[in-house]
């Protein structure tokens, strides 16, 4: 079996066994609904290709990559909810929300998010265990996703948006979750001198992976991208009504050359991470 597909079998069976060993119940089932309902699970990739540069054995990351995973699941389900961008369809599935009620997609992912902390606390070594709870923090709260979010609505009211602040809104509602991987690599890896490449790298991922994503709504169907397109409807400014599709394009790949470029600024094996960022330029959802 390809290296790929052992890593992704590991976290399912992972993610389905925490789910599993909690009380059943409705939030239960919502949280298993959403989580086990196969995301591309880019960010846990992520952080195993950051173990893979270090030399480590990405075993040793099982822990926060569920963190991450049931981090990013939780906002997922929040995003779609009627008050946020109010979509029905995500992971080919109906949304959560849609599936079990507001309630309990609100609960859902408020659990999520709590799990997601067990799970880094859960990391064997404590001084780091607390420095990867730290980072979940702040790179998902107020100064991180849930910032980006914020932003993302407020701009949605107020109609109009320049690309500074469409990159903004970007980097945070998508590019700290990409940083939070990578900078809980070089944690785990005793690597901390690396952090501020790996967060500059995250946040350019954010923004190019955000451009992709309105390429594709473009070129796709819904059924295609497993999620609804619901962008134009809600009245939402995206790369490519900023500047087009051929732009659009350019901007892709330019920052995946300058995300080439700072990996190559860094003491280590940079292959692995190469290879799943070369996966990551060829998405097709
Ligand atoms: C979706 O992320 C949310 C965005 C940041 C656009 P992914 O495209 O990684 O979603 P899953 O995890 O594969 O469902
Ligand atoms: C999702 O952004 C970002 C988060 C959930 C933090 P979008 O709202 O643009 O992404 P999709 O299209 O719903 O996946
Ligand atoms: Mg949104
Ligand atoms: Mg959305």
């Amino acid at each position: 079996m390809p290296e790929h597909d052992v890593r992704l079998r590991v976290l399912e069976e992972e993610l389905s066994r925490q789910i599993e060993q909690l009380p059943p119940s409705r939030i239960r089932e919502a949280m298993g609904y959403s989580l086990l309902a196969g995301g591309k699970r880019l960010r846990p990739m992520l952080l195993f290709a950051a173990m893979d540069a270090y030399g480590q054995d990405w075993h040793a990351a099982l822990p926060v990559a569920c963190a991450i995973e049931m981090m990013h699941t939780y906002s997922l389900i929040h995003d779609d909810m009627p008050e946020m961008d109010n979509d029905t369809l995500r992971r080919g599935r109906p949304c959560c929300h849609v599936q079990f009620g507001d309630t309990v997609a609100l609960l859902a992912g408020d659990a999520l998010q709590t799990l997601s902390f067990q799970n880094a606390a859960d990391t064997p070594d404590p001084a780091k265990a607390g420095k990867l709870c730290a980072l979940l923090a702040r790179k998902a709260g107020a100064a991180g996703m849930c910032l980006g979010q914020d932003l993302d609505l407020a701009a949605e009211d107020n109609g109009h948006v320049s690309l500074e602040q469409l990159e903004e809104i970007e980097q945070y509602k998508t590019g700290c979750l990409f940083e939070l991987p990578l900078a809980a690599g070089a944690i785990l890896c005793d690597a901390p001198q690396d952090i501020p490449t790996w967060d500059s790298i995250g946040r350019t991922l954010g923004i190019l992976f955000q451009i992709q994503d309105d390429l594709l709504e473009r070129e796709s169907s819904e059924e295609q991208m497993g999620k609804s397109l619901s962008d134009a409807g809600n009245n939402k400014a995206t790369a490519l009504s900023l500047f087009g599709l051929e732009e659009g394009k350019r901007r892709v790949a330019a920052g995946f050359e300058d995300i080439e470029g700072q990996l190559a600024s860094m003491q280590i094996d940079s292959a692995p991470v190469r290879a799943l960022f070369d996966t990551m330029k060829n998405r097709t959802h």
